[in-house]
């Protein structure tokens, strides 16, 4: 069982996805079970402000992982006010807890995955990079999707999400104590994917 955490665009997908293949794993990417409550909500102008309405939300979660709507920024931001409330992160949790606990392990990546859905995890990363780069990337990436953006208010928006992230009460962002910390800031995929797997292969060996 590998957990990966970090904040936006800092790389977690990408690596958790590669370190699935690199060990024959099955992968969940925990952000899409927030954003498709998310787009339950924006889809019936429900108001994320309201505890209840987003627990609505959470009702019918399938929903198609290609879905350029949930990658949106509107999504990005609703997703990151709803994943404080309990009640939201309470009927999100057993998914996530029977997807890690399966036989032969699963890579699992989100903000809370070392710290709350799998402390017992065998390796964990804590993967980041600086504001202004993951800006760059979720600019680069949004644009490749058919959706420019402006860097200013992608580097605002991932302030206030890492901000509002971080301080929740509930399951905030932060590096579980046994946790490697990966900054991919200064490096690019196939940089951060080879250091990622040194680092679970170490833990593992260790375990
Ligand atoms: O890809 P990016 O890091 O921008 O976002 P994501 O991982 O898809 O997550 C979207 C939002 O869901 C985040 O801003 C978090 O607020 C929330 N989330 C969470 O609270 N816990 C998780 N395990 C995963 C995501
Ligand atoms: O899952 P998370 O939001 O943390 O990030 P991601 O979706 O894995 O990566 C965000 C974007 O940055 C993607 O377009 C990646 O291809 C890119 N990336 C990069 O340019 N350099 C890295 N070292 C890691 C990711």
């Amino acid at each position: 069982m590998i957990a990966v955490d970090g904040p936006a665009a800092s790389g977690k997908g990408t690596i958790a996805r590669a370190l699935a293949k690199h060990f024959d794993l099955p992968h969940m990417d925990t952000g899409l079970l927030y954003r498709a409550v998310a787009l339950n909500l924006w889809r019936w102008g429900g108001d994320p402000t309201i505890e209840f309405e987003a627990l609505r939300a959470c009702g019918d979660l399938r929903f198609d992982p290609d879905d350029e709507e949930l990658r949106s920024e509107p999504v990005s931001r609703i997703a990151s006010k709803v994943s404080s409330y309990a009640s939201v992160r309470a009927a999100l949790l057993q998914r996530q807890r029977e997807f890690a606990a399966q036989d032969g392990g699963a890579v699992l990546d989100g903000r809370d995955i070392g710290t709350v859905i799998a402390p017992d995890a065998d390796a964990k990363l804590f993967v980041t990079a600086s504001p202004e780069v993951r800006a760059q990337r979720r600019v680069r990436e949004l644009l490749e999707r058919g959706m420019p953006s402006h860097y200013e208010d992608v580097l605002l928006d991932i302030r206030a999400r890492d901000e509002r992230d971080s301080s929740r009460e509930i399951a905030p962002l932060r590096q579980a104590e046994d946790a490697e910390l990966l900054d991919t800031s200064g490096l690019d995929i196939e940089q951060s994917i080879a250091e990622a797997i040194r680092l679970v292969e170490r833990q593992l060996a260790e375990a």
